[in-house]
């Protein structure tokens, strides 16, 4: 990693002499901050980073070679010793003695380290859902649009507008029309860092700790997490294979609702007509906002595409959240919200303290594919192409589980759900743990219920199958290794299930 002079300042004030430089430098090389065999600054531009003399750097990188950290070679920037192995990065941070003063809010994400879907794995199938294929995204179109955006600013270094670039929102407000049948005022849509940074939007601005918030039961667990850390209360709501049970709305008082009504996550319903308007009446009676989270609204199989809630004629209480991480790649970070008229203040507000706006380059190379029509036909591609894959999926479960498992959610979206009828619950530990070690990463469903109340559905172990990242074969191959892996723990053959199920029935006797 090459590093410019800049990165190495040590916040220190000038007249820093030799000995404080040469400290400053060995810890950040020791902690990593300068990888083995990486260029230190030249001592040039680092006095004049520093206002020191370039004699007092000189002096310091000297001992620095003295001692075997760096490597000095006449005319060149000296550099890590080849054979220099940084420590632990974490035993280089001083640490605090004595209480961390957090405000309540960090108080309240105290303990809960991030999600740990992000991290990388050396699985040979991971069912693991929200990856989608590298060989799914259109590289060539989007290196070209990102070139032709970034070329188009010549004059312009400058803040954007909050809301996210004019171009883009126009973009979007066909686009929604012409994929969603929604219409709206570009003045509505705003361009968020994904469906997350709306969500959270939409907690900081609508919630207040002694709030009650609405949320289905199973849920996206990153909503959940994001309202409840306002300090405002959940109240579950159960769903059933037409999403959330909207009757059951009926005397709760909220803020706001937070749905996925075109694909319910995880279990997959669509919300039926009746349910879509019960819940809009609630919202009314409540004057609560219903967050509507369109998330894979783009995928839809053997069902007719279902035009959001946002769609309906009362609709002045609903929030429309879509984004482009099931589309083009989760790791663009772009999603939009469409908010009702009285709220576009408040939320380009919000969006310009949080982050000022979304990286402008992205937001134009977006707005042409969309203008170009390489949006929609990418799209129509990768519908084409996960199609396949949820029907390689949905085939190969049928011949290696039969009727041992049940299947939800398989209309829509980018995964299923998986019950396997014999598999208790508690073996799902086990059952995860097997997996793995046969080199198949699978996810349960039960982190994903606020309750263990619905007996039928948590007693069994249940999957969310997301296939959307794997070629045809790893998909064949992942099931037909799972199947080894239900046989072996219906057997209770791996070698730790006989304990697990041992301390299960201490611990329920
Ligand atoms: C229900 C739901 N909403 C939204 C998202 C997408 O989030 P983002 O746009 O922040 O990537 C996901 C991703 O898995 C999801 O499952």
């Amino acid at each position: 990693m090459v590093q410019s002079s800049s990165a190495v300042s040590t916040g220190h004030a000038p007249g820093l002499g030799a000995r404080q430089i040469y400290e400053a430098l060995r810890e950040q090389i020791l902690s990593g901050v300068y990888e083995t065999g990486s260029q230190l600054p030249s001592s040039r531009g680092l006095a004049n980073d520093l206002g020191v003399s370039r004699t007092t750097v000189t002096v310091a990188y000297e001992q620095l070679a003295a001692e075997g950290f760096i490597e000095v070679n006449q005319g060149a920037r000296p550099r890590v010793a080849a054979s220099l192995v940084p420590r632990e990065a974490s035993s280089a941070a001083p640490k605090r003695t004595g209480p961390v003063h957090l405000s309540s809010y960090g108080e309240r994400l105290r303990g809960s380290p991030p999600w740990p879907d992000y991290l990388p794995n050396r699985l040979k199938v991971d069912f693991r859902y929200g990856d989608l294929a590298p060989s799914d995204f259109p590289a060539l179109t989007w290196k070209r649009a990102m070139n032709a955006a970034m070329s188009q600013r010549p004059g312009r270094l400058a803040y954007d507008d909050p809301r996210g670039s004019p171009r883009l929102r126009q973009a979007l407000q066909g686009y929604l029309w012409r994929a969603r049948t929604l219409s709206c005022e570009v003045e509505q849509i705003l361009v968020v860092s994904g469906s997350q940074q709306g969500l959270d939007m939409c907690a900081r601005l609508l919630l207040d700790p002694s709030d009650n918030f609405v949320i289905e039961d199973p849920c996206y667990r990153m909503a959940r997490q994001v309202f409840a850390s306002t300090g405002a209360t959940p109240v579950s709501v159960a769903v059933d294979s037409d999403g959330m049970k909207t009757e059951l709305l009926e005397g709760i008082t909220a803020r706001l609702a937070y749905v996925t009504p075109s694909h319910q996550f995880p279990l997959g319903g669509v919300l039926p007509i009746s349910r879509r308007y019960q819940l809009l009446e609630w919202s009314r009676r409540s004057d609560a906002y219903v967050i509507e989270d369109d998330y894979d609204g783009e995928y839809r199989y053997d069902i007719r595409p279902v035009p959001p809630l946002h769609k309906l004629e009362d609709r002045s209480s609903v929030i429309y959240l879509g984004t482009i991480s099931k589309t083009l790649s989760p790791m663009l970070r772009i999603g939009y919200l469409v908010v009702p008229p009285e709220l576009q203040g408040v939320f380009a507000t919000a969006k310009q303290l949080l982050d000022r706006h979304c990286p402008v380059a992205e937001q134009e190379a977006l707005a042409s594919l969309i203008e170009s029509g390489g949006y929609e036909s990418h799209v129509r591609r990768v519908r084409r192409l996960n199609g396949e894959r949820r029907g390689t999926l949905l085939a190969a479960l049928r011949r290696a589980f039969a009727d041992r498992i049940v299947i939800e959610g398989a209309d829509a979206g980018l995964h299923v759900v998986v019950w396997f009828k014999d598999l208790t619950r508690s073996l799902e530990d086990v059952f995860v743990d097997e997996a793995r070690r046969a080199g198949v990463g699978v996810h349960p469903i039960s982190p994903l219920y606020a309750h263990e109340t619905d007996e039928r559905r948590c007693d069994r172990i249940g999957l969310v199958m997301g296939y959307s990242a794997l070629t045809i074969r790893q998909i064949e191959n992942g099931v037909r290794l799972l199947a080894g892996v239900v046989q072996r723990v219906s057997k209770g053959l791996p070698a730790q299930l006989s304990n697990k199920l041992g301390r299960d029935d201490s611990d329920s006797a």
